[in-house]
């Protein structure tokens, strides 16, 4: 039988003890075992960014994490920034200025997006591109994407 261990981690406030094999992604503990699905998976080595998330507040490709390397620490993934009645201002100004076409680059936009804008409430459009260089996106082009950031950072000043 292969080694476990378990790990107590915060996943968006709640708290989780599982028993996993050492070698399991981040990103499929997130997925697989606890069912957050948002949190999305292209490339599996760490170029697309489809599945980044939030450790401790910094952004992390879960695809090259093991899970238990979030062991005692705090995970927070897409689900935990809004729903479909109250969106994170970040959402609504993507959902309003068409920042998501097939939607599958989204959340690790956003997670990469939330600390950012965090940082730098006021950003250029350069700056905005430098903070999304590491997410892939097939489809939109970024103009879009750029566009929905700046009315985000615009709302979230206010
Ligand atoms: S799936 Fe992790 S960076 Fe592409
Ligand atoms: S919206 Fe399709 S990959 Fe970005």
């Amino acid at each position: 039988m292969n080694d476990v261990m378990s790990i107590k981690v915060n996943v968006n406030g709640t708290q989780y003890e599982r028993t996993i094999e050492p070698r399991l992604l981040l990103s499929d503990f997130l997925r697989h075992d606890l069912g957050l699905t948002g949190t999305h998976v292209g490339c599996e080595h760490g170029v697309c960014g489809a599945c980044t998330v939030l450790l401790d507040d910094e952004p992390v490709r879960s695809c090259l994490l093991f899970a238990v390397q979030a062991n005692n620490r705090r995970v927070t993934t897409v689900e935990a920034l809004g729903t479909p009645d109250n969106l994170h201002p970040i959402q609504e100004a993507f959902r309003e200025r068409h920042g998501a076409q097939c939607g599958y680059c989204t959340p690790g936009i956003l997670m990469s997006l939330v600390p950012f804008l965090q940082e730098n409430p006021d950003p250029t459009e350069e700056e905005i591109r430098e903070a999304i260089s590491g997410n892939l996106c097939r489809c939109t082009g970024y103009q879009h994407i750029v566009d929905a950031v700046k009315l985000a950072a615009e709302r979230m000043r206010a």
